[in-house]
């Protein structure tokens, strides 16, 4: 499904970031998996991920940190999104204890669209601004460490935790999402899967082989739904989950590595989380200027997919 939402106004006013302080390394891994720091880095990029914290604790600070960037206090907050895979609690929705954490007067949900949620959450918040709501915060939350099994060398290597938040505003001023794609194909739900109450069992191969036609795909869609095309993109936020993905999706696209944001190598796969943690990094390293257009693509477990074309505002 892609949409043109020309007429609408999601200005993101302020961002953070939050990652767990305990770092591990390939080193690390060497010592329990059979595998070899040569052999993630060249197979993915990453170098160490981070662990540790909670869900709700890690998007509460990341949170903070966007609420604060933005001025905007969370009695003036009309909606929080968490958007994640790993809550704390299955019921009840982990961003109740966001809500109250970080004193947001309005309502709370979490949505689970896996690696794509951040986008999901993206295009939902530009909904919700445009039926009347004033301000959103959208926060992309994962601690990936509980469900994975540690003593599997196909998914242990790749994922990490951390949070990353954007505020989001309506009305007038610059600042919009363009244009978007959102989709998913249930029928390959058993390719990359946690039970409840277990862990993450993933066909990496065959994952990898769909992701980039999938992003290419969903990517284009949101380009042309924006009527704008891949020149015009001033930075390209891809989903963090394997550097020759990105790579690849980067040659398909014609988008230069210089035009993309890579977190991958210090922070791993952190799912919902990799998106917002990438842009953050982005804007808080000076890439992105007011008017600058951002295509932010995800995908995952589903699989899904969701990409986007966003005006950067300030
Ligand atoms: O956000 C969710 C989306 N998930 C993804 O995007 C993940 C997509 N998939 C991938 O990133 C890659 O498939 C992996 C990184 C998971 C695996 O890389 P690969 O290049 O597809 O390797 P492979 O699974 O085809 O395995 C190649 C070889 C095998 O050995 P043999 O059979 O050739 O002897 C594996 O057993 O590499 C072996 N291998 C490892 N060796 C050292 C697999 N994992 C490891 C490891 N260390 N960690």
């Amino acid at each position: 499904m892609m949409g043109d939402v020309a007429s609408s106004s999601a200005r993101i006013t302020g961002w953070g970031a939050a990652l767990p302080e305990k770092v591990v390394t390939n080193a690390d891994l060497e010592a329990t998996l059979d595998t070899s720091d040569e052999w993630i880095v060249e197979r993915t990029g990453i170098r160490e991920r981070r662990i540790g914290g909670s869900t709700t604790g890690l998007a509460i600070e990341a949170g903070r940190r966007a609420l604060d960037q933005a001025g905007v206090p969370g009695a003036d907050v009309d909606l929080v999104i968490l958007c994640t895979c790993t809550p704390d609690e299955t019921m009840p929705a982990s961003s109740a204890a966001v809500q109250q954490g970080l004193g947001i007067a309005g309502g709370a949900m979490d949505l689970n669209a896996a690696c794509s949620g951040f986008v999901y959450g993206l295009v939902a918040a530009d909904g919700f601004l445009r039926s009347g709501l004033g301000r959103v915060l959208l926060i992309g939350a994962e601690t990936m460490s509980r469900i994975v099994d540690w003593e599997d060398r196909g998914t242990a290597i790749l994922f990490g935790d951390g949070a990353g938040a954007v505020v989001l505003e309506g009305g007038g001023g610059p600042g919009r999402v363009l244009g978007w794609d959102l989709g998913s194909d249930g029928s390959l739900r058993h390719i990359l899967h946690a039970d409840a109450g277990g862990t993450i069992q993933m066909d990496g191969p065959e994952v990898f082989r769909r992701a980039v036609r999938i992003m290419v795909e969903s990517a284009e869609r949101a380009l042309q739904g924006a009527g704008c095309s891949v020149d015009d993109i001033a930075l390209f936020v891809p989903h963090q989950a394997n550097a020759r993905i990105i790579a690849s999706a980067c040659s398909k696209l014609g988008i230069s590595a210089e035009r993309t944001a890579n977190n991958l190598a210090l922070v791993g796969n952190t799912s919902a989380a990799s998106i917002p943690l990438a842009l953050v990094g982005a804007a808080d390293a000076g890439r992105l200027a007011a008017g600058d257009l951002v295509l932010v693509v995800g995908f995952g477990a589903g699989m899904s997919w969701a990409s986007a074309v966003v005006e950067w505002a300030t």
